[in-house]
């Protein structure tokens, strides 16, 4: 039987006793990650499913495959666009923002 709440969470349920936690960002907007999560994981886990917007029609996206296949979880990573949020490791201080279109607005193309 599992408790309510924090105890099924998936560190919960492996018994995983991870290092202290660290500080990123989305969007100027302060989140912890603990070591080991992946960029995706640690957005997912501060409740953010959508970091992306297409080129055509800016629509939302996040991440799908969480397997590196699908390029759905595209982010810009410390002013790095086109970053597979679900392959990326997070790293303390890492700065992500959410991806306008190719990440390349800023050249004009
Ligand atoms: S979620 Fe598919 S490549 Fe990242």
């Amino acid at each position: 039987m599992f408790r309510r709440g924090g105890g099924r969470s998936p560190a919960a349920l492996v018994r995983a006793v991870p290092g202290p936690a660290y500080e990123i960002s989305f969007d100027g907007r302060p989140l912890t990650a603990l070591p080991g999560q992946s960029v995706a994981a640690a957005l997912w886990a501060a409740g953010i499913l959508a970091w992306r917007t297409t080129r055509e029609g800016g629509s939302p996206r996040g991440a799908f495959c969480g397997i590196g296949s699908c390029y759905d979880c595209l982010a810009t990573v410390n002013n790095r666009p086109n970053q597979r949020a679900c392959l990326l490791p997070a790293r303390p201080g890492d700065v992500i923002t959410t991806q306008e279109g190719t990440g390349h607005g800023d050249l004009g193309v």
